[in-house]
């Protein structure tokens, strides 16, 4: 920020809230849920950049990317989906630019690594990501008289309403009317087509997906399943973490009119961290590490923390969960009116449509946290649907982020009746010095499988015996080539998950007769279930949204495992090998470094990735007014 601009600033709050000093610009913005992003800029570009801290973030992040298993994978350009980063080289220039504060230090690393488009893998410093910025005038493609174009969301008015308190006062306080804007077309944002500047965000903003088309639908606002609510997103063009910018100018066209007009929308920053009184507090409560920041040594503490069986995916950054723009409810007007098939089941809901054949099972995440009473959850809902006389299935995983491993392989494994066998995918992980050292201390030290992900008994021969608590399943890695960049991964080995609720002896519906509806923001498990039900059963999917006449994926981030920063330093400091040379340090910060940690291979060609692997859906429709935030719609048409 410009020093006369601070100025000028610190002088009008000064006068207007009677703020304290300007030499503390966190102390104005102590308080209150949401301030204006320069408001909010000036607090957090106050920290002076410090080598100390880079030198050991920087560190920890490299060695962290050892474990990472899809690094080979970026160089190269010849896959489906080009993004060509050097992530050494990145890391070399960040090591040596100089930046003016510790708050654009961070912002590069988070960019920088953003822009691997793996939502499974991100810098996370809560210091700044704590913030969000939110414009009361979310975006949506639909499709108006055949013709698609970018609207500001029709429900606006409704939606932003549920804002918590705060939100939409601001705008009354500085008399700005964004309630005319819902349902405007809009002609241009800052300059550009609108479907160009979408690009832009998809490409700069986004991250998560390595498919542009899955990026694109990330930008829009749309319906989802939160925990057993339903939800509406803002979409990444109207909320946006690590947001520099402070508005956005649109030229559009509001409903009733017939001439287009410019308007400068205005951010407004909600806060999601820990509270403050001033500057220091601020550093002290959000930015430096905590007891939670950094992987406890398990068998010592004896923690038998159960990891068996509990193999998360996490959901993408931006804290999905965390973030209060997420658990804004879709209004009540558009959510099913059809009644609920059954009612006592979390995590996904259940309807007969109309013609009394079509089942829906709406599944919102995998983060039923007891497998068990998914898989009970799950099986109460199937028999209830059949018994309401559904003979068909439709499965809808919009906006679905992912969650347990197992939850989606049950999933899978259920619609296909017992007789299939195994329901999950190949995987491996990395093969490095450190993850090798790893796994022979954990033998040595029989670790075990409560204490450790790399204990050999979390996973099975690819004939489904569970390995040997003894077995070196990483020694000697595999040598592997990716495109000229060779390196390691551990033997290839199954996903070994308990069935306390049994599957049916067959598939509850003919499985040509199941479907899937997605707009591609399927992440993680939801991604890999996605394409076991392809890859399997030819099963038909059609995705909604897009950018027409571009390509779009059915499924996003579909890595396999993520561990968090906390997960892995666990795993080293429980193997007794945190002084290893290998071994990054401990954070000063407080910050996640989340990985890919375990890869998924591709039953269509078991030497790739299946998150390399292209998949395109069966069908693709645009949304509609009618379809974009109301579900029973959108399943009617399908
Ligand atoms: C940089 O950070 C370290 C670690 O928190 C701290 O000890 C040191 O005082 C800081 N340096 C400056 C110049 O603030
Ligand atoms: C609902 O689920 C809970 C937990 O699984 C179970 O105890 C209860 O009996 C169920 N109620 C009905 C009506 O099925
Ligand atoms: C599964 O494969 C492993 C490794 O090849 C072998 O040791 C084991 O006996 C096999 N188990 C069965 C039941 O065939
Ligand atoms: C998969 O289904 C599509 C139509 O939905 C069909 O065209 C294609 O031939 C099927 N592929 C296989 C391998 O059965």
């Amino acid at each position: 920020m410009l020093l006369s601009e601070l100025i000028v600033w610190s002088l009008l709050s000064v006068v207007a809230t009677a703020a304290p000093a300007p030499s503390d610009p966190c102390a104005a913005i102590a308080g209150s849920r949401f301030s204006t992003p320069r408001d909010t800029l000036a607090c957090l570009r106050s920290f002076p950049f410090n080598q100390t801290l880079r030198r050991n973030v920087m560190i920890t992040v490299s060695r962290v990317f050892d474990f990472y298993t899809f690094e080979d994978y970026y160089p190269r350009s010849s896959t489906p989906f080009p993004s060509a980063i050097n992530i050494r080289a990145e890391l070399d220039r960040i090591n040596s630019t100089p930046y003016a504060s510790d708050y654009d230090f961070n912002l590069d690393l988070y960019n920088t690594i953003n822009q691997l488009n793996d939502g499974h893998t991100l810098w996370l410093p809560y210091c700044y990501v704590n913030w969000e910025a939110l414009l009361p005038t979310p975006v949506v493609s639909i499709s108006v008289d055949g013709v698609e174009g970018v609207y500001i969301a029709l429900d606006a008015p409704d939606f932003i309403s549920l804002v918590p308190p705060g939100f939409t006062s601001y705008y009354e306080s500085i008399n700005f009317d964004w309630k005319r804007l819902a349902g405007a077309r809009v002609v241009q944002v800052e300059g550009k087509d609108p479907f160009d500047y979408v690009d832009l965000v998809a490409d700069t903003v986004t991250g998560n997906y390595l498919d542009h088309g899955v990026r694109v639908n990330s930008v829009f606002t749309g319906y989802r399943l939160s925990g057993s609510s339903f939800s509406q997103k803002f979409g990444d063009l109207a909320g946006r973490v690590f947001n520099p910018i402070e508005s956005l100018t649109f030229s559009l066209v509001p409903v009733g009119a017939t001439q287009a007009e410019t308007v400068t929308v205005p951010f407004l920053d909600v806060f999601m961290g820990n509270s403050f009184s001033d500057r220091d507090s601020y550093w002290e409560n959000n930015c430096v590490a905590n007891a939670n920041t950094n992987g406890v040594d398990r068998s010592s503490r004896l923690l038998h923390q159960q990891l068996h069986h509990q193999v998360p995916q996490k959901p993408p950054p931006k804290g999905i969960t965390r973030s209060p723009s997420d658990a804004i409810g879709l209004p009540l007007q558009f959510q099913p009116s059809l009644p609920v098939v059954n009612t006592n089941a979390s995590y996904m809901v259940s309807y007969v449509l109309p013609d009394l054949i079509t089942g829906v099972l709406f599944v919102g995440s995998f983060q039923e946290p007891s497998n068990e009473q998914f898989q009970l959850d799950l099986a109460t809902t199937i028999a209830s649907l059949r018994d309401a006389g559904a003979t068909r299935l439709l499965i809808d995983l919009t906006n679905n982020p992912g969650g347990f491993i197992c939850q989606g392989i049950y999933l899978h494994q259920y619609l296909s009746g017992v007789g299939f066998g195994y329901s999950g995918f190949q995987s491996a992980v990395r093969g490095n010095e450190l993850a090798q050292k790893v796994v022979r201390q954990v033998i040595a030290e029989r670790i075990g499988e409560d204490n450790s992900f790399y204990a050999p008994e979390q996973w099975a021969f690819l004939n489904d015996t569970v390995f040997p608590n003894d077995f070196n399943y990483i020694s000697p890695p595999v040598p592997v080539n990716v495109g000229g960049n060779k390196g390691t991964t551990s033997q290839r080995f199954h996903d070994s998950c308990p069935t306390s609720v049994s599957i049916p002896t067959q598939a509850p519906f003919d499985l040509s007769q199941v479907a899937i509806v997605t707009n591609g923001n399927c992440a993680s498990t939801c991604a890999m279930f996605s394409t076991l039900m392809r890859e399997r059963h030819n099963t038909t999917i059609a995705v909604f949204g897009g950018r027409p006449g571009q390509s779009i994926e059915f499924k996003g981030m579909a890595g396999n495992q993520v561990l968090e920063w906390t997960d892995l330093d666990s795993e080293i400091k429980t193997a007794g090998l945190k002084n290893d040379p290998l071994a990054p340090p401990d954070l000063l910060v407080s910050a996640d470094m989340r990985h890919n940690w375990r890869t998924a291979y591709s039953y269509f060609d078991e030497a790739t990735p299946i998150a390399y692997y292209s998949e395109p859906p069966t069908l693709r429709f645009p949304y509609t007014a009618d379809t974009y935030n109301d579900p029973q719609n959108l399943w009617i048409f399908a």
